[in-house]
């Protein structure tokens, strides 16, 4: 018995033996874990590449979570996806641009470098000149583009037929359509920067006056110690003065907006061509206030100009800057490859870099100079003034400026 017993328990233990000795299954599941390794290439470059060849190494799915953050739609790669095919555009753009000389050919720069294919040509004009050049050339566009000015010059256009439709990929990045954008289901333009209207007074003269103060309201302007001091554009042909112009109709009223504008015309003394120009004017001290954009004040005040800037505490006048394509254009391509690239984020944050401090319109967009647009604004009503724009300039040039230079 006893023996039988032993011969038994010898048995079981073999049996054991052999069972301990077999491939133990449980291992097996480790193996699955380099999967999150694959994940990790699309958001970052090159470099993942050279990690690759290491996916059996245990510490690479810990830190692996890592990259999905990078991308979470802070920066500019989330609207990536039209840049791949705009690449292969080529021949030529034909742009009117109604910014300042350096952000024209700085954006120009930019516009070719992400595009080399793409030559930009572009001619700089006021935006009052370059509707009236438009509207010359309709049967024969040379334009493709035109790119910057208040959109009033764009409702104006809009309404004479002279633009062409087009709903960019992009333009969801469009912080406020209802303001930014055409209303029309397939718009015709679209904002691409906010600035607001202010005045910039000689800082010496203020130092030689103290009597005389810088003005903070829109009746300030008419007073009679500010008779021969103002220098500020002709709405005719700048965007900048039509902007000062339709504020003034709107805050007063129409009937007693175009009294304000012809006592307002008596205390002007130098009328420019462009909207910037009363900033030289009034730098120089030729005269001592000049109404211009504020962020064209601030680029002046930058490169040395002793002015001073204020606003009228009232609210002031402000411009939604747009874009739009040209009706018949020839290059309408090179033209969508514009339009949807100023539409992305990282775009709108180049033109600080020519010193053009408008605040964007794409999400995600940083702002230059974001303390201009936490000014007070009045409430600007941009069809009344787009709509009106042919009318309320003819109006002035022929009844208010007309006798304003006669003087
Ligand atoms: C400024 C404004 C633009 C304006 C441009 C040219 O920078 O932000 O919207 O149109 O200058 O102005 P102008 O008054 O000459 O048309």
């Amino acid at each position: 018995m006893k023996t039988k017993l032993l011969v038994m328990l010898a048995l079981v233990m073999m049996l054991a033996a052999i069972a301990a000795c077999a491939p133990a299954p449980t291992p097996v599941p480790t193996a699955p874990a380099p999967t999150p390794v694959p994940t990790a290439p699309p958001p970052t470059t090159a470099p993942v590449a050279t990690a690759a060849p290491q996916p059996t190494k245990a510490p690479e799915p810990t830190k692996a979570p890592e990259p999905t953050k990078a991308p979470a739609a802070t920066t500019a790669p989330t609207v990536a996806p039209t840049a791949a095919p705009k690449a292969a555009l080529k021949g030529d753009l034909n742009m009117l641009c109604i910014l300042n000389e350096e952000p024209c050919a700085g954006m120009k720069k930019e516009f070719e470098s992400k595009f080399p294919g793409v030559t930009l040509n572009y001619v700089r004009l006021s935006a009052g000149e370059g509707l009236t050049r438009v509207r010359n050339e309709k049967a024969n566009p040379q334009f493709d583009l035109m790119y910057g000015g208040p959109n009033s010059t764009y409702l104006a256009a809009k309404k004479e037929g002279l633009l062409e439709a087009y709903k960019s990929p992009n333009v969801g990045n469009i912080i406020d359509p209802k303001l930014m954008l055409d209303s029309d289901p397939v718009p015709t333009w679209a904002g691409i920067y906010m600035g607001s209207l202010g005045f910039a007074t000689n800082e010496e003269y203020l130092k030689k006056n103290p009597t005389f103060k810088a003005p903070t309201s829109f009746d300030d302007l008419i007073k009679p110690e500010m008779k021969g001091l103002i220098s500020i554009a002709h709405p005719a042909s700048s965007g900048t003065a039509y902007t000062f112009m339709c504020s003034a109709l709107q805050l007063k009223g129409e009937k007693a907006g175009w009294d304000y504008l012809t006592k307002f015309a008596q205390n002007v003394s130098i009328w420019t061509k462009s909207g910037i120009a009363p900033i030289q004017s009034a730098g120089k001290g030729e005269t001592q206030v000049g109404i211009v954009f504020s962020h064209d004040i601030i680029a002046g005040i930058e490169s040395g100009q002793p002015l001073k800037l204020t606003f009228p505490a009232e609210g002031t006048g402000y411009e939604v800057g747009a874009m739009a394509i040209v009706k018949g254009a020839k290059n309408l391509d090179n033209a969508k490859g514009w339009y949807d690239w100023l539409l992305e984020p990282a775009t709108q944050e180049l033109p600080p870099k020519y010193k053009a401090y408008q605040g964007p319109t794409a999400k995600g967009a940083k702002a230059s100079k974001p303390e201009l647009l936490q000014v007070k604004f009045m409430n600007y009503d941009f069809d009344y003034c787009g709509n009106n724009q042919k009318a309320f300039v003819d109006k002035f040039s022929n009844e208010i400026a007309a006798a304003s230079l006669a003087k």
